[in-house]
């Protein structure tokens, strides 16, 4: 790291819209994961987060031949369920993330949670990208296994074409009576002030590589000062599990700083870190770290940790602290 460069951290990124518009299949198709299909009734019931670094993005994303320096070390993606009665989780992810992809099926259109989330993400100044996903359930879709969709587009019959044009038009209209301008990726001249549709889909992943793409790019264009990297701990839990064999753990994103095993931390707890593992994507393996540098999703163990609340932000006491103070700090929140 050169002397004066910025670091920047991984920008947090959630996945937002109405119910089984596909946002945990999109994360599967990103992540070469299956975790959509151990869902109890393919419904998403929680709030999750994992990381993707950077070589996997840019493996994703070759073909585009975008020559793009990503400057970023991953993307930290935060899954939200699109049912309605988890409106608490779709806010608790939006006012944790960075940028968002708001997903929209192409078949169904704009949805009461899909504006829900508009809402959310509004109410907060939140950027966005709209994938507009099913791409393939488009009647007479030629599959095009995990193709940038600008080339996949080409391969499409007339029929195909129409029947695409004809609906983006439509959810065009959609947004429009929502307030929102947007418009396909590859026309919008006005970025920043229309959000960007990219056409995916997250069963044969056409689309994924501009998705990927145009997130980073516009993390890295807009947002440097909000993703320069600072040493001030900025943590909160996501998750209380209880795990056989660990008790009860717990799942935290850490936006800012180091967590070190050992540090003493008060959250409605007190108590002190045990072990420290990152969410990493599968084949990346797993284990134990000394030190884990923001953005991350931790799994803390540690004692006492029953009555840590999902939502709340994790202290860390530093050497010249007043425990007391802060707990009360802390109850005050
Ligand atoms: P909730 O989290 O419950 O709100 O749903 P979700 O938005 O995460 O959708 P999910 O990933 O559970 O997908 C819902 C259903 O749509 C599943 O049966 C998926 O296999 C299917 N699906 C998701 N994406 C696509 C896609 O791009 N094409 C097709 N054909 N099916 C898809
Ligand atoms: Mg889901
Ligand atoms: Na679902």
């Amino acid at each position: 790291e050169k002397e004066g460069e910025k670091t920047l951290r991984s920008p947090i990124c959630c996945i937002m819209g109405h119910v089984d518009s596909g946002k945990t299949k999109l994360l599967d198709c990103i992540r070469s994961t299956t975790v959509q299909e151990g869902e109890a009734g393919g419904i998403t019931q929680q709030i999750s987060a994992s990381y993707i670094p950077v070589e996997h993005i840019r493996e994703r994303t070759k073909e585009l031949k975008a020559d793009a320096k990503l400057n970023v070390p991953g993307l930290l993606v935060i899954d939200t369920p699109g049912h309605e009665a988890f409106n608490n989780l779709r806010s608790r992810g939006s006012g944790l993330c960075d940028i968002a992809i708001l997903v929209v099926d192409i078949m169904h259109g704009l949805k009461p949670q899909t504006i829900e989330s508009i809402n959310l993400l509004r109410m907060r100044k939140t950027e966005f990208i709209v994938a507009l996903n099913k791409v393939d359930r488009l009647y007479g879709w030629k599959t095009c296994r995990n193709t940038p969709i600008g080339k996949a587009m080409k391969q499409q019959s007339k029929d195909v074409q129409r029947e695409f044009d004809h609906r983006v038009t439509q959810i065009i209209t959609q947004f429009k009576e929502q307030g929102l301008n947007t418009e396909l990726y590859n026309k919008n001249k006005e970025r920043g002030e229309t959000y960007s549709i990219v056409p995916t889909s997250a069963i044969s992943g056409e689309g994924i590589p501009e998705l990927l793409l145009l997130l980073i790019q516009w993390a890295q264009k807009t947002m440097v000062k909000k993703l320069t990297y600072n040493s001030e701990v900025q943590c909160t839990v996501l998750e209380v599990k209880v795990i056989q064999g660990c008790g009860t753990t717990v799942d935290v994103v850490l936006v800012n700083g180091v967590l070190h095993e050992g540090d003493e931390i008060i959250g409605p707890i007190h108590t002190t870190i045990r072990s420290l593992t990152p969410h990493l994507m599968k084949e990346l393996g797993g284990g134990a770290y000394k030190e884990i540098k923001a953005a991350q999703v931790i799994k803390i163990t540690a004692q006492n940790l029953e009555h840590a609340v999902a939502g709340t932000a994790l202290y860390v006491v530093k050497p010249d602290d007043d425990v007391e103070e802060i707990k009360e700090l802390v109850m005050d929140d």
